[in-house]
């Protein structure tokens, strides 16, 4: 696909879909990641001369709701651009249109959440032929958003002359790099709570990687389904028959699956919680794995040493209260450490993850941490991604 090198943007209207989908709390951004990401693309339009129409959607509201309005982002972003962003309160319509006519050459706008639209979701060809007629050519840089077909996303690439951004040719540069063609041995360690959604990518993943670490509650549904008492955890056990087939897959495919040997245990998930760590044959019936222990992340350290390319989505045990990060922010200490030694290709992605990052203090030294959440588990599962596809129409 073209990207801004091709672009002549001097003087012209660019529509540029960017993911301002940040966490808020109180109308207050708690982590501009996605912000600061994209600001280089916005940065070199503006100073290119061209007029910066910026999109986005933020949450998954039904219909116009203020409380999911992009406004106080607006604010966000303009601090951290260091020049005013103007708002408009409808990314159609008369408002969008005035807000846009009002631009100067290097001027930014970003407008209203464009989910307050049904047409957005539905990728509805009126909603779309809205939406271009304010601008003259198109930028996706969302790439966190591209596993959508959305008409921000996808309709629009199709309506305009369409260019990948900077965070979207560097999103798919650096997994390309770790997944396509990775330097072998390639490790995937996928963790975090939400089974059934990532479930199907594990069964993509085994015939892929070369050693697969599970943990999280994820690992709690695969012990139950080796018949293994897991007490209290968190676990999907109506998908034990999934799980099986997957220890099946990977047999075939020669994946070495890790599973923890040993659990961090607690009767209530709660900061400070009096905890135990118990083998895994002997999880007490009355609590729950809230973290891997020791022995387990020695495992997953020796897994890491091994290999020569890492993929990281979801954290190893309940990372957001102590002392249950404790595993989690081990391994990616280790993981950075061989990262920094030059020994290591380490890509993460996902909500948690990147959380759990920072948490560990190790954003820095992984080689590439990835924006996407949804979109980086379905880039993993080999599906093409209908924002990226329609770029390259
Ligand atoms: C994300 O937060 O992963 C993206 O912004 C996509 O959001 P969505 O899952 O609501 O489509």
């Amino acid at each position: 696909f073209r990207t801004l090198d091709q672009a002549d943007v001097k003087g012209k209207r660019v529509l540029v879909r960017v993911d301002l989908n940040v966490p808020m709390e109180n109308g207050r951004v708690t982590d501009a990641t996605r912000i600061e990401r994209v600001l280089p693309t916005i940065q070199e339009i503006a100073d290119k001369g061209g007029k910066v129409i910026l999109l986005a959607h933020f949450g998954r509201p039904k219909g116009r709701d203020p409380k999911e309005s992009l406004k106080p982002v607006a604010e966000a972003v303009s601090s951290h651009l260091g020049k005013p962003v103007a708002f408009a309160d409808d990314c159609i319509g008369g408002a969008a249109s005035q807000a846009v006519n009002a631009l100067k050459d290097g001027d930014v706008l970003l407008l209203e959440n464009t989910r307050f639209h049904a047409g957005e979701e539905k990728n509805d060809p009126a909603f779309v032929q809205e939406l271009a007629k304010l601008g003259d050519i198109y930028v996706n840089d969302a790439f966190s958003a591209a596993h959508r077909a959305h008409a921000s996303t996808e309709g629009l690439a199709r309506a305009l002359p369409s260019y990948a951004g900077r965070t979207m040719q560097a999103e798919l540069d650096a997994l390309t790099k770790g997944l396509e063609a990775p330097k072998r041995p390639v490790v995937a360690i996928v963790g975090g709570a939400k089974v059934s959604t990532k479930i199907d990518l594990l069964e993509n993943l085994v015939s892929k990687v070369d050693a697969l670490v599970i943990g999280g509650g994820m690992a709690n549904t695969f012990l139950h389904a080796m018949g293994l008492g897991i007490g209290k955890s968190l676990a999907e056990k109506d998908l034990a028959e999934t799980a099986m087939r997957i220890f099946a897959r990977a047999r075939e495919t020669n994946c070495a699956i890790i599973l923890p040997v040993d659990g961090v245990c607690a009767y209530e998930f709660k900061a400070g919680a009096q905890n135990h760590t118990y083998g895994i044959d002997a999880i007490p019936e009355d609590q729950m794995i809230l973290d891997v222990g020791s022995q387990s992340v020695e495992r997953v350290n020796s897994a890491i040493n091994d290999a020569a390319t890492l993929v990281w989505n979801g954290p190893l045990g309940a990372f957001e209260i102590a002392p249950f990060d404790q595993g989690t922010v081990a391994a990616a200490r280790h993981a950075a450490e061989r990262t920094k030694a030059g020994k290591l290709v380490s890509v993460a992605g996902g909500g948690d993850t990147v959380a759990a990052l920072n948490h560990a203090g190790v954003t820095e030294t992984f080689s590439y941490v990835s924006t996407a959440g949804g979109a980086f588990l379905e880039w993993l599962e080999g599906k093409s991604l209908p924002g990226v596809e329609a770029l390259k129409a």
